[in-house]
């Protein structure tokens, strides 16, 4: 994919793996709308993107679980940098408790992004095709036993990604659907695992085993697969590198 003035929605893009994201789509040439239901990205951050990226760089708050405030965000775009090529689908929660809230946000927020994707990348119908790129997790391919809803909608996660990145859904939309699946990453969401898993003690012990990788890996492989990834690719990001599965 040409990256250069191409222009990316990212979900819970205001920290953590969705600002990395953000940081290596803008790296790439992209223009970027972060949209999250907190505020902007940090002062700082702004403070240090040269001029062009700040001009690249627009936020929108947004609830991904509301479809019309997603939608709003979408038309923002397009009003604002004319096109959208690229959504990714990042917001993300990890609260066992609130576990319906988290089926709102982890897979409700996916669905309506894919949705709103097809609706406004469709190439049959005035939009330029594209790729929507859903956060995956280990946890989509294995068990969480202490996080169970949150696997079963990163699980979820999966089915939607292998199901709408389809030949079929293609040919309607001109939009492929992939997923980058990365394990255990440092950021605020593996931070208060302990405090929002179903056993916080045995959690803490599992924390020990875990070596977590750095957002930034998890960047690198979202830039390999938007290059490299065919529809319905999944790929793998973890200590042991990045894969296609
Ligand atoms: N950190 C990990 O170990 C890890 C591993 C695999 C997958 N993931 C997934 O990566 C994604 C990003 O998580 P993270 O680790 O960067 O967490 P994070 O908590 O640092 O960031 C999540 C972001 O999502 C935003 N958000 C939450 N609810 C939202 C909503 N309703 N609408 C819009 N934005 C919302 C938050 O404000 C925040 O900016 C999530 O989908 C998560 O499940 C994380």
């Amino acid at each position: 994919m040409d990256f250069s003035g191409k222009v990316a929605i990212v979900t819970g893009g205001s920290q953590g793996i969705g600002l990395a994201f953000t940081s290596a789509l803008l790296d790439h040439g992209m223009k970027v709308c972060i949209c999250d239901i907190k505020s902007e990205p940090s002062e700082d951050y702004i403070k240090k993107l040269s001029e062009e990226k700040k001009s690249n760089l627009m936020f929108q708050k947004c609830d991904v679980t509301s479809f019309s405030d997603f939608n709003d965000a979408f038309e923002k775009v397009v009003a604002h940098f004319g096109r959208i090529d690229v959504v990714v689908n990042n917001a993300g929660i990890f609260i066992e408790s609130d576990w319906k809230k988290m089926i709102e946000v982890n897979f409700i927020g996916v669905i309506h992004g894919i949705k709103l994707a097809f609706q406004f990348m469709n190439a049959n119908n005035g939009g330029h095709g594209g790729i929507v790129i859903n956060t995956g997790s280990n946890t989509s391919f294995e068990p969480l036993e202490l996080g169970p809803v949150y696997s079963g909608c990163k699980h979820g996660v999966l089915g939607l990604t292998r199901s709408y990145g389809t030949d079929y859904h293609f040919a309607k939309t001109g939009v492929k659907v992939m997923a980058v699946c990365p394990g255990p990453v440092d950021t605020n969401l593996l931070h208060t695992y302990a405090d929002f898993s179903i056993d916080r003690e045995r959690a803490k012990e599992q924390l020990k085993e875990i070596k977590p990788i750095k957002p930034d890996a998890v960047a690198q492989a979202l830039i390999e697969i938007l290059q490299k990834g065919e529809n319905g690719s999944l790929m793998r990001v973890d200590d042991q590198g990045m894969r296609f599965v």
